[in-house]
């Protein structure tokens, strides 16, 4: 409860009622806005808990008038005076005390305030740079703070919702060795040893680990995590994971923890959700969906249209399934009638997806067809198209011919981007766990196995015996938590077996002695007892955003960074004396 105890106030504004009327009050805060109508001044007094109306008028409230008159906005100023009601028609119903108003009998200034450089009622059509820059003053607005208000609450309720099934939290250390969660570290030089650096966690993961090994069983962290990627609309340089690790479980049981968990979290923003979650597996999602991600609030699925084009005459289609490619398809209802330029404008959209090209056929209307490449279809493949994606009049369909892989992922990234062009209807929180990840993907760049979560996850028991022989086809216990196309959460068993572990070491490339170097405190821990164990990280910071309704993370985090990494507030990151730099052994460039 936020109230006016322990304060110089004897309510917050935002509580005032009609029940409160005759009252004498004092109330503290921002004048919101001031209203001079010649004779009475109307000040909007702001606090945390909302806003509401006092009267100064220059018989009832004597030398306080004086004072009104001089007030500017975001003044702070603490007001003493008496609940009335408003008078008939002044009524304000879209305020929460818009019954009543304070005739203040005094009035102390607190604190003057040069004129802000944004309204806070403006904030939202300022620019987000000069926002960032004055964040305190961007914070008072309602809506900002009720973003600060949800985060708070569906923390507390992750800490209550843990605690009560035996979680204990435990903070693990931010100065540590680089963790392999696939991104780039930030590096902490050490002064105490000339040359050496302390990285910072991109999780706790291997520290929840050893928490296992130490017998901890159940443990959680609301734990700030540091990964130094390209930023994202949902992607922050600092974010914040309600980690979470167990021991003596299955995927199930994890599974059904956190669902049960996120009920209760849930609820805290009024979203019944409705459990058990659907699972789909990684290679649905992907063939469905083209994402290991799926935005599930809207349909526009891939289809598969290789045996309707088994026989086709066209070269580019031919030679990609003689190649044991795949061609397949999706059908934007509601584009048929887009211009050429339009339609070519999604070939670069494709061709940045990572294809070689993209085929399309129009349905603009009944009997209606046009695209480049229909004269190569007979009859029988067209109505095989149209059977196999739903095609009525008003439809086009983009298809792409290449490796089952590519042809998916740019079917995807298609989806979505005519889901965003065509403003299809996007409600709801669709939730569901993709589960049953490859253990490895190959990393073509660098011409090795990549772990697809980390190295640490299980493979699935029977399939052990593949790891040498076909990496690729392995499957890990893993499961990702999505909501509305995003990923919320994800986890995996974990390897307790120290040989297994080595083996999968292996496979990525981290020799023996390498292995050793960077792990060899894992593998040490794994060989003295450790028990079976998973777990999972939730992007706390992304909840809320989905949560929140928001489209960017930044605005559910108190002090965000910009997208190039720096606080336009503080100036982070800033140069650093020459002295420091000695200090730590580092030369200047
Ligand atoms: P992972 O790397 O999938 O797993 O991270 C877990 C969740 O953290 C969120 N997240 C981010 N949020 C904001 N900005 C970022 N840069 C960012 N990166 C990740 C996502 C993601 O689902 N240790 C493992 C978890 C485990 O295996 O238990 C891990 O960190 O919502
Ligand atoms: P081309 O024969 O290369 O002139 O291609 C004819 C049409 O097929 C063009 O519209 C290309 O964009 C399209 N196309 C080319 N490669 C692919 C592919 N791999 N998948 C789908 N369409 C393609």
């Amino acid at each position: 409860m936020f109230d006016a105890r322990y304060s110089i106030r004897s309510h917050v504004a935002g509580s005032l009622r009609a029940e409160n009327v005759g009252e004498t009050v004092t109330v503290a805060g921002w004048v919101h806005r001031r209203r001079d109508h010649g004779g009475l001044i109307f000040i909007d007094l702001r606090d945390r808990s909302g806003l509401v109306q006092c009267v100064f008028d220059p018989e009832a409230s004597g030398e306080a008038f004086v004072l009104a008159e001089r007030v500017r906005p975001e003044w702070v100023v603490q007001l003493t005076g008496t609940i009335r009601p408003r008078p008939e028609g002044s009524v304000n119903p879209n305020l929460e005390t818009g019954a009543i108003e304070i005739v203040i009998t005094s009035a102390e200034v607190l604190n003057t305030s040069e004129t802000p450089p944004f309204e806070v009622d403006a904030a939202s059509e300022t620019d987000e740079t000069l926002r960032l820059k004055y964040r305190y003053i961007d914070l008072r607005r309602p809506e900002a703070l009720d973003a600060l208000i949800l985060r708070d609450r569906v923390t507390q309720r992750f800490r209550k919702s843990l605690e009560h099934r035996g979680f204990l939290e435990v903070e693990t250390p931010i100065l540590g060795r680089s963790t392999p969660e696939g991104a780039r570290d930030f590096i902490v030089p050490s002064r105490l040893n000339p040359g050496e650096f302390y990285a910072l966690p991109q999780s706790p993961q291997l520290f929840k680990q050893l928490l296992m090994v130490g017998g901890v069983e159940r443990y959680y962290q609301i734990a700030r995590c540091f990964r130094d990627e390209d930023l994202r609309a949902d992607r922050q340089p600092e974010f914040t994971q309600v980690d979470i690790e167990m021991s003596f479980v299955t995927q199930d049981d994890v599974i059904t923890m956190m669902e049960d968990v996120m009920h209760e979290v849930m609820r805290e923003a009024d979203v019944d959700l409705v459990t058990p979650l659907r699972r789909m597996t990684y290679a649905e999602a992907m063939d469905r969906f083209g994402s290991d991600r799926p935005d599930l609030r809207f349909g526009m699925e891939l289809a598969c249209l290789s045996s309707v084009f088994a026989e086709s005459e066209f070269k580019v289609f031919a030679s990609v399934l003689a190649a044991d490619g795949r061609i397949k398809g999706i059908n934007a209802k509601g584009a048929g009638d887009w211009s050429r330029g339009r339609i070519d404008a999604l070939n670069q959209v494709a061709l940045d997806a990572g294809a070689k090209g993209l085929a399309w056929v129009a349905f603009p209307t009944e009997g209606d067809v046009r695209s480049p490449i229909a004269k190569f279809f007979t009859d029988e493949e067209m109505a095989g198209l149209k059977k196999a994606l739903d095609v009525e009049p008003g439809d086009l369909v983009l298809m792409i011919a290449d490796g089952h892989g590519v042809a998916n992922e740019v079917l995807g990234v298609l989806r979505l981007h005519m889901a965003e062009e065509l403003a299809v209807p996007r409600v709801g929180f669709e939730t569901l766990w993709v589960v049953d990840f490859p253990l490895f993907k190959w990393d073509a760049e660098e011409q090795r196995y990549a772990a697809n979560h980390h190295p640490f996850t299980r493979p699935f028991d029977e399939h052990v015996d593949w790891l040498e022989e076909r990496p690729l086809e392995v499957l890990s216990y893993s499961y990702d938590l999505v909501m509305n196309g995003l990923e919320i959460g994800g986890g995996t068993l974990r390897i307790h077996d120290v040989a297994l572990q080595r083996k999968v070491l292996g496979i990525l490339g981290h020799g023996e002695v390498q292995a050793e170097e960077q792990f060899g405190f894992l593998l040490e821990a794994l060989s003295l007892g450790a028990p079976p164990h998973g777990g999972i990280a939730l992007g706390l910071d992304r909840l809320i955003m989905v949560l929140a309704g928001k489209h960017s993370i930044r605005d559910v985090i108190a002090f965000p960074k910009t997208s190039s990494g720096s606080c336009p507030l503080t100036g982070a990151p800033g140069e650093v004396s020459a002295r420091q730099l000695r200090e730590v052994h580092l030369k200047r460039d």
